[in-house]
């Protein structure tokens, strides 16, 4: 079979889109090009998410997809399973699903040249596991083309929330070298100036070289002393690891992001014991008054489990309270989903769906207004935005991201590029975009900035 084409399909987190990248970057060095649609490749890969939800239905359902298209067209295609649902299921996927050619966890990703050339030859399928002696970090990704990059500081993660399934599919916590970070870094600054990085890790807050034992505020210093990028911004942060030290340092730095993802999961400080997340509501709430006097412009983002096993109304009105009291700029909730090997999905006293969506909607109301009424306050202000592309909603609207994260709509120009940075004035805002336009005239705008 004559491999040419590739598509690469990327479900999930930050961590599976710079994934993607690398799955990509080995594709190209096999000489493949990409193709514009998985039915029309010859090797499609499903860069999978098992975090949440029905994550194995929703691969068989792509994976008939696939099939059908295939047989339609009477066309061959090579289609490996990828991601943490390979890493989980793969085993049982494989005796189920002869049409798949192999299953490549995220620990595996550098043996993807050597699972197509078995494949090819109908040998191994099943690549998962971590294999000690392999640096993902080391194989190619594609800098180029983009202005916005992840790099990972932390691989992994040993917290073991009780909810969590990421332990048991990316594998134990490891921090990469300073120095691996700052060459990447610098490398992104050559080929890509002027882009936003984002330092990447389940808890990146927990970063501590394994060569010289640096924390994640030194290698922040370190890396706010390069040139060539121009934003700074670092996901997932965890309460637990977050130092004065941090702050102190988030306060000095120059282009730091002034957005903070800062996950809370519950208001209830026994729910968070029984999460095994490791912080009180008190100490949380007391984490965002100290951050806050520090780094008073800077806008926070928080995830929201509800309908956690033995979440009463009680439980459910303190998330509630701890949202009205931090006014999230941004909040991401989710209800509930018991994952395999995880120590809640055997807790008793599951809250029932119709409960759990009840809920959900009641944090969605209120966050929603909370932002509206965040948004409104910035309508007049002046927000450097990065500009993306063609925003979904309609002919010459474009959109971008402000340095806090939030979405900025605004009609295009000629001549407007995507990666160019515009400082736009807020004229309009609803609870989930704000509306801009250039402080320049746009022609200006897009010639004084373009190269940047
Ligand atoms: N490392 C990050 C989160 C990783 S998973 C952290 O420290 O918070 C991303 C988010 O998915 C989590 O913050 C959590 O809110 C949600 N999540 C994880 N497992 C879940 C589950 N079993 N059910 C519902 N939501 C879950
Ligand atoms: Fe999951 Fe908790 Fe780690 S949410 S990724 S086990 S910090």
């Amino acid at each position: 079979m004559q491999l040419r084409t590739y598509c690469v399909e990327t479900w999930g987190c930050q961590m599976n889109v710079l994934d993607s990248q690398r799955l990509e970057g080995e594709l190209r060095t096999l000489g493949l090009v990409t193709a514009a649609r998985a039915e029309e490749a010859d090797v499609v890969l499903l860069n999978t998410c098992s975090v949440r939800d029905k994550a194995v239905q929703k691969v068989l359902t792509r994976l008939g997809e696939l099939r059908r298209a295939r047989r339609e067209a009477g066309r061959p295609q090579l289609t490996g399973l990828c991601g943490c649902v390979a890493e989980q299921e793969g085993a049982r996927l494989l005796a189920s699903h002869a049409d798949l050619a192999f299953v490549l966890g995220p620990g595996r990703i550098g043996d993807l040249r050597a699972a197509i050339r078995a494949a090819v030859s109908s040998q191994q399928r099943e690549w998962t596991g971590f294999a000690p002696q392999q640096d993902p970090d080391a194989l190619p990704i594609d800098r180029t083309g983009s202005h916005r990059h992840f790099v990972t500081a932390v691989r992994g993660c040993s917290q073991h929330c009780t909810f969590c399934v990421v332990p048991y599919t990316r594998g134990h916590e490891q921090s990469r070298p300073l120095e691996a970070i700052v060459r990447e870094v610098e490398h992104i600054g050559t080929v890509q100036p002027g882009s936003e990085i984002t330092l990447l890790g389940q808890t990146v807050n927990a970063y501590r070289c394994p060569e010289t034992g640096a924390d994640f505020a030194d290698l922040l210093e370190k890396l706010a002393e390069g040139s060539g990028f121009w934003r700074l911004q670092f996901l997932t942060s965890h309460p637990k690891f977050f130092t004065d030290k941090l702050i102190r340092i988030l306060s000095r730095i120059p282009r730091r992001g002034r957005y903070l993802h800062l996950p809370l999961q519950s208001g209830s400080s026994a729910i968070l014991r029984r999460m095994r997340r490791g912080y009180t509501r008190e100490e949380y709430l007391e984490l965002v008054s100290r951050i806050r006097t520090a780094l008073p412009d800077v806008t926070l983002s928080t995830d929201i489990i509800v309908g956690f096993p033995g979440e009463s109304e009680a439980d459910f009105a303190e998330t509630l309270t701890a949202v009205e009291a931090v006014r999230f700029g941004q909040l991401y909730a989710f209800v509930y989903s018991p994952r395999p090997r995880t120590p809640a999905a055997r807790y008793p006293d599951r809250v029932s769906r119709a409960v759990a969506s009840r809920r959900i909607e009641q944090l969605f109301a209120l966050q929603g207004e909370i932002q509206r009424q965040l948004n409104r306050a910035l309508v007049g202000s002046t927000v450097e935005v990065l500009v993306d592309g063609p925003a979904r909603r309609g002919e010459g609207v474009w959109q971008g991201r402000g340095d806090d994260n939030r979405v900025v709509n605004f009609a295009a120009w000629p001549g407007i590029q995507a990666g160019s940075l515009v400082p736009m004035r807020i004229t309009d805002a609803t609870a989930h975009a704000l509306l801009g336009e250039p402080v320049q005239q746009p022609a200006c705008a897009a010639e004084a900035l373009s190269g940047t």
